[in-house]
């Protein structure tokens, strides 16, 4: 029987394990419908524990055999109960087998051993190893693995496990085997196995220190064109962390597994990353310039985690920001030095800016709003969330933006010294930082204990006779769930001063010359800084480089973000200037067309803003890439955020006036660059190129958004004439906006060209998805297509979750017909997958913050689906928290 309130699990009642386990010998007899699994353990008891019971994990799997030093355990020696295995009694060291069976070709959860295209896969983390093996499935548990893996030979050619392959050969009856052995202890969410039909990419590669190791990148046949990036992401991660952080490979063998049917992006496992196909496959034909970078950053990232993550991992899962805000900000410092350029690391800061703001500060301010280190979960696959991944990763670069890129890295090498092999805390890391730096780091703990984002305030005062600015900081903290009062965090608060001609001002602070940007740490509720010998009145240019992850606010006039937007020599301040510039005016034009029951017959415009535009838009002595950040407006979502009782509609309404406003009134500017940053010759995803693509491509969108026969001309030429992706798609995606009849024509010449490839056929439903002009009906009919299914979590989230959470208006639509097909996809979806259901789930998170009429149809979404007798852990805790 199933309860009804899942269990929620505290951070406060961690206990140690009762027993250790030293070795894992696994033996594997694949077979879709029923594989038997021989596992043989060495446990010993851990003193620093007590207790004699052994507690194991299993779920869904079936119980065989077990034996304890040889014996056979009755019926009385253990409790198997609540996917829990105690043998209540054991001796100080235990060797215990377990023989259990599973079928892997009825796991559609993709979690634990399942099948993807008929080969075998596995996803442990986080707690998905218990579905393979009875085992103490925690990260604080590490172990050696031996691995025997037994597979017919000609459906299974290919047999990986984590580490080296020791011994292979073939067996009766078309079977043969593989033996693999990873030397280094892990924890059991690292483990992994492939059995498959594959083929792949390798190469030998030189590390520092003089070894060969062999490199590989898998995949299916077919798709040995689309594996070249990846293996040069993999090479230069692994030169960079070498280089950076004095950090080598430690395996003679790294290999890297595309499978199509993924949860997330990709997994770390030892020596075994699984990825998914979206983060690895790509050419010039089939991956746009963004795919090219995510595959770069996703390689990346799971190659860092080998040191941050498994040599030093997690002792619990409360502490996964340790490994996955460490990691995702090693990535972000990775495609930063992979551009090299100054402007080009600022473009990455922005983009990093922008997802801060478009997904983590509304998730910090909803119903699932947590902790970087949570003090409690039901589910733990619900906080693999833009807060611990990159809020954590803010969290991590203020170490380096208060102790210098030098002093970072002093912390870095301590935390190795000190915890290699070992599974740590947040709290460790944090000390690792203080000490190698001499630090007080006490007060920096709120940052990963206190939600939600913090709140701040600065009032600039220049005194004219004393020659004095004076710099107010106040900050605060929205209450969060469980977390009425906030205490002050420690802000690193990067600022610069403008004079009248747009120059920095050197900084004096107490006599000390702090340089153009000083770093000012505030730790109080309220703080007053001053600098001296500031001989005009100046502009503040405030969180630089975006210091910390906070929402700032000031009285900004028109005047003095024109005069940031034109010269602050912080390009991520510039390009925030501007941002302010434009949501004052989404806002306000929000505001009329809501005023006007949405007819937006008459909304206006004003000069400066189409001409600070127009000036970025001509410059160049600015990055193209840089260029185009400056011109890309808040989205929908970001506008929303800033509006109570929000009328989707009217925030649409205003945006798409602005963007067709500025395709009319710009047009001779935007066409003029769209010629300038063609990029003829062979496509080349390096930055540069991309940023040319870039800027010509939101050119065509802008002219597109006041199409006429010359905009929708040239979209189709684009269309027609292209020899790559990025310039395809952002050439449809013209098409559709402009809601030409020619683009109905194009999306199925498209379809026709690229059915064979299923990552661009998710673009093609997620284009359709996100389009204003495709309502529920037109999604109900895609659901419809025959290359439509449920059960892969890329198809799925192309067309379900991209109608709900990037098509609001239709989403929205006053009906309650998006939300009605909501709960019935999250409900279809859960049966099938409750890690896919939950994030669809998350689409009505901010349900509370939609006009009245909206947040009653929402609401009852919510309870339909929280009504469910049957529901996962994963989806009832997400509409449990929303409807609190
Ligand atoms: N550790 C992986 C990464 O950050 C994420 C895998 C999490 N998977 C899951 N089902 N919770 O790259
Ligand atoms: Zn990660």
């Amino acid at each position: 029987m199933r309860t009804d309130t899942p269990q929620t699990i505290y951070r406060k009642d961690y206990n140690p394990p009762t027993y250790l386990v030293d070795t894992v010998e696994l033996g594997f007899d694949l077979d879709p419908a029923r594989t038997v699994v021989a596992n043989r353990l060495t446990l010993r008891r851990n003193p620093a524990a007590g207790g004699r019971a052994i507690e194991l994990h299993g779920e869904e799997i079936e119980l065989v055999a077990l034996r304890l030093n040889g014996k056979t355990l009755a019926g009385a020696d253990y409790t198997l109960a609540d996917n829990r295995l105690v043998i209540h009694e054991a001796p100080d060291d235990v060797v215990l087998e377990i023989e259990s069976v599973c079928v892997p070709e009825q796991n559609t959860t993709l979690s634990g051993l399942y099948v993807s295209n008929g080969n075998f896969f596995t996803q442990c983390e986080a707690e998905g190893f218990r579905r393979i093996t009875y085992f103490p499935d925690r990260p604080d548990v590490m172990a050696k693995y031996t691995v025997m893996l037994r597979a017919d030979k000609a459906r299974y050619p290919v047999l990986l496990s984590n580490g080296n392959l020791i011994q292979e050969g073939d067996l009766d009856d078309g079977r043969h085997y593989a033996l693999w052995e990873d030397p280094f202890k892990k924890p059991s969410y690292l483990f992994a196995l492939v059995a498959a039909k594959l083929v792949c990419q390798e190469e030998t590669f030189r590390l520092a220190d003089g070894r060969d190791a062999l490199l590989q990148v898998w995949v299916e046949d077919g798709n040995l064109d689309k594996t070249d990036y990846a293996m040069q992401s993999l090479k230069h991660s692994i030169r960079w962390d070498e280089e950076k952080y004095g950090l080598e490979l430690d395996l003679d063998r790294f290999m890297i597994v595309a499978t199509s049917d993924f949860n997330m992006g990709a997994m770390e496992n030892k020596g075994l990353n699984i990825f998914n196909t979206k983060f690895v496959l790509a050419n010039p034909r089939v991956a746009t310039d963004v795919d090219f970078q995510g595959i770069e950053a996703v390689v990346a990232h799971e190659y860092f985690h080998n040191w941050t993550g498994n040599r030093v991992t997690c002792r619990d899962w409360f502490q996964l920001s340790l490994k996955e805000g460490l990691t995702v900000f090693r990535d972000q410092e990775f495609t930063a030095d992979m551009i090299g350029t100054d402007t080009g690391r600022a473009v990455t800061r922005i983009d990093q800016v922008r997802t801060l703001r478009q997904h983590q500060f509304p998730e910090d301010a909803g119903p699932m709003a947590h902790p970087v280190r949570p003090d409690s979960f039901v589910e733990i696959n619900n906080f693999y969330t833009v807060t611990v991944y990159e809020k954590g990763a803010e969290v991590v670069r203020m170490y380096q933006t208060l102790f210098g890129v030098d002093g970072f890295r002093k912390g870095m090498d301590l935390y190795f010294e000190r915890h290699d092999e070992q599974a740590v805390e947040c709290d460790d890391f944090r000390r690792a930082m203080a000490d190698a730096n001499g630090r007080d780091l006490t007060q920096f703990e709120r940052w990963y204990s206190q939600a939600g984002t913090p709140v701040l305030r600065f009032e600039g005062r220049w005194d004219e006779t004393a020659h004095t600015y004076t710099l107010k900081l106040i900050q605060s903290c929205p209450p969060t769930p469980g977390q009425p009062q906030k205490l002050p965090f420690h802000i690193p608060v990067a600022v610069g001063l403008l004079d009248a001609a747009g120059n920095d001002m050197r900084l004096v602070v107490d006599s000390v010359d702090r340089g153009a940007t000083a770093v000012l740490e505030l730790t109080q509720a309220e703080q007053t800084f001053v600098f001296t010998d500031v001989k005009e009145q100046p502009v503040a240019s405030v969180l630089r480089g975006f210091s910390a992850p906070v929402v700032l606010q000031g009285s900004y006039t028109d005047a003095d973000l024109l005069h940031l937007f034109s010269h602050d020599s912080d390009p991520v301040n510039r390009w925030e200037a501007g941002q302010r510039l434009a949501m004052s005016r989404l806002l306000k034009l929000a505001g009329e067309a809501a005023a006007k029951g949405n007819s937006g017959a008459s909304l206006n415009l004003d000069e400066t803003f189409i001409e600070a535009m127009r000036k970025v838009l001509v410059d160049e002595t600015l990055d193209p890439a840089f260029r185009e950040q400056a011109l890309l407006l808040p989205s929908e979502g970001m506008v929303a955020e800033q509006i109570d009782g929000v009328d989707p509609l009217a925030v649409h309404i205003a945006r798409q006036f602005i963007r067709a406003d500025i395709g009319a009134r710009l047009r001779g500017e935007l066409l003029a660059q769209y010629e300038a940053n063609l990029t003829p010759g062979a496509y080349s995803p390096d930055a540069a190129s991309a940023g040319k693509r870039a800027l010509k491509n939101i050119a065509l969108s802008y002219l597109n958004a006041a199409p006429d026969d010359e905009s929708v001309a040239l979209a189709q030429r684009q269309f027609d004439e292209a020899d790559n992706m990025t310039d395809r798609a952002a050439a449809l995606g013209a098409l559709i906006a402009s809601r030409v009849p020619e683009a109905a024509d194009a999306l199925d010449v498209f379809y026709q060209e690229f059915q064979g490839e299923a990552l661009v056929v998710d673009k093609w439903f997620m284009m359709q998805a996100a389009a204003p002009t495709t309502d529920v009906a037109a999604v109900r009919a895609l659901m419809r297509h025959p290359a439509f299914t449920l059960r892969n979590p890329n198809r799925a989230r192309s067309l379900v979750a991209a109608f709900c959470m990037n098509n609001p208006v239709q989403f929205h639509a006053p009906d309650g017909s998006g939300y009605a097909f909501w709960a019935e996809q999250v409900i279809a979806l859960d049966a099938l997958n409750p890690q896919v259901a939950s994030r669809l789930a998350r689409a009505m998170d901010r349900w509370r913050r939609y006009a009245p009429a909206l947040q009653e149809q929402m609401k009852a979404a919510l309870q339909r689906v929280a009504g469910q007798g049957k529901l996962s852990n994963d989806v009832r805790e997400v509409v449990t928290k929303a409807l609190a």
